[in-house]
């Protein structure tokens, strides 16, 4: 065990709650001088540094940045690893951009070292973009979750994935089998379900392209394994919620389906939930489920406009998700940027705290790891991103002028991208330096 003790010394941030519940004057913490100390691993204190520097032993190095920001590691609750080699394919919607590209792209993954190669450059890019944990969809391989968790255990990330559960609807060579999507899935569990720091996700596609039996399998395996997680996409486009009402006539909605098997809990995850009704948000909350709002995805392939009011007036726990390879960037901060847009076109504003909010506690909370990530609160896992005021020309000027903490959140979110990010730390250890 690393007894280590380090200390950073630069202006923090950090989110200490929901805006829409603790209201948005105590929804955040900043340190405009500030220190976070780190030991083992884990956040032992953050605060002012006039005050802390004083508390530290002799021996402690203190890392200082100028013109930076600290923040919690960034948490994407929704981005598929298979998609990262066609990300940005042209001109379709949601059912012709699966056939005609997303299932051609994860047809390679039954190739271990393909697999292996795209994890690889899957986890590189979500450092480089201050991502330090993520739900993750492999494909319907095994071996592509093997591939995902052996890269992820190396930088010791908190990750959550699972094999895609597809038995219908697709092509013969990405289709399972209810008993082999519960085997493989099972085998994966035993393996990688708790080891280090992490999780599994049953993961069903989504609707359409699962039988009955496989959604019910899916619904045993989360009764066998009781902490485990559930991923899978709802509502995302209009046609497909014809689709899936025509495909399960006795189902009073889409999300009805996977009440039926018994696939809502506190650890489910629905990316989009675009085309929702109020009934469902309400059933969506009273289970604990979380959404995923993505929304560079939702405006790349036309989909639609995520209401987050409507989420928060039924108390649906959101996280942030940038839905990679529908999703047009790997960058949280690009995403907010959107999430920004989508909120306007609304007639809605999107508060820089909410945005903190999302990309950070929001997601650890949608998550259920808000225990263990997310803030700097005592005792969680030092997960955070070392933001450069000066990362662009553009941005060094702009934040010149600013005079307020939320618009110099505004402003970074705004602004920001990959170029933003100048450390990535994961459980304390620097996995990612710009340059
Ligand atoms: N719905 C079913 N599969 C997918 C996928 O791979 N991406 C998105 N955005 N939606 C889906
Ligand atoms: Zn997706």
């Amino acid at each position: 065990m690393n007894q280590s003790t380090k200390a950073y010394r630069s202006a923090i941030v950090h989110s200490l709650g929901d805006p829409a519940k603790v209201g948005l004057e105590n929804s955040v913490e900043y340190f405009e001088d500030g220190l976070l100390v780190v030991e083992n691993g884990l956040v032992k204190a953050v605060g002012h540094a006039q005050e802390l520097l004083p508390t530290l032993a002799e021996n402690v190095t203190v890392t200082e940045y100028q013109r930076s920001l600290i923040v919690p590691g960034f948490i994407d609750t929704h981005i598929h690893f298979p998609q990262t080699g066609m990300i940005a394919s042209y001109g379709e919607q949601l059912l012709d951009w699966l056939n005609n590209y997303t299932f051609p792209a994860e047809g390679k993954f039954e190739d271990r070292q393909h697999a292996k190669d795209v994890a690889e450059r899957f986890l590189t890019e979500l450092l480089r973009n201050g991502t330090t944990t993520a739900l993750v969809f492999g494909t319907v391989h095994k071996e592509s979750v093997d591939a995902f968790f052996e890269v992820a255990e190396g930088y010791n990330l908190r990750m959550i994935a699972g094999k895609v559960l597809m038995d219908r609807n697709a092509p013969d060579y990405l289709l399972d089998t209810p008993e082999s999507g519960y085997q493989d899935s099972k085998e994966l569990i035993e393996r990688w379900h708790g080891k280090g720091r992490l999780h599994y996700a049953v993961t069903p596609r989504f609707a359409p392209t699962s039988t009955d039996e496989q959604l019910a399998i899916a619904g045993q395996l989360l009764h066998e394994y009781p902490d485990l997680y559930m991923h899978t996409h709802l509502s995302e486009n209009q046609k497909e919620v014809e689709w899936v009402l025509e495909l399960f006539p006795d189902r009073s909605s889409y999300l009805d389906v996977y009440q039926h098997f018994n696939l809502l809990t506190e650890r489910s995850v629905f990316a989009h939930g675009i085309h929702l009704c109020d009934e469902e948000c309400q059933q969506l909350a009273d289970k604990g489920s979380a959404i995923a709002f993505c929304p560079t995805s939702n405006l790349f392939l036309g989909s639609g406009l995520f209401n987050l009011p409507k989420m928060e007036q039924h108390g649906v726990n959101v996280g942030l998700g940038t839905d990679v390879g529908a999703g047009t960037s790997f960058s949280i901060l690009h995403t907010l940027n959107e999430a920004y847009k989508v909120m306007q076109l609304q007639g809605e504003k999107l508060h820089p705290f909410k945005s903190l909010y999302l990309a950070t506690l929001g997601g650890a909370e949608a998550l259920r790891l808000d225990d263990k990530i997310g803030s700097f609160a005592n005792g969680k896992e030092a997960d955070f991103v070392v933001l450069d005021y000066q990362a662009t020309p553009l941005l060094d000027y702009r934040m010149q002028q600013v005079k307020s903490l939320d618009e110099n959140l505004f402003v970074l979110a705004t602004l920001g991208d990959d170029r933003t990010i100048f450390e990535t730390y994961a459980a304390g250890r620097c996995v990612y330096q710009r340059g």
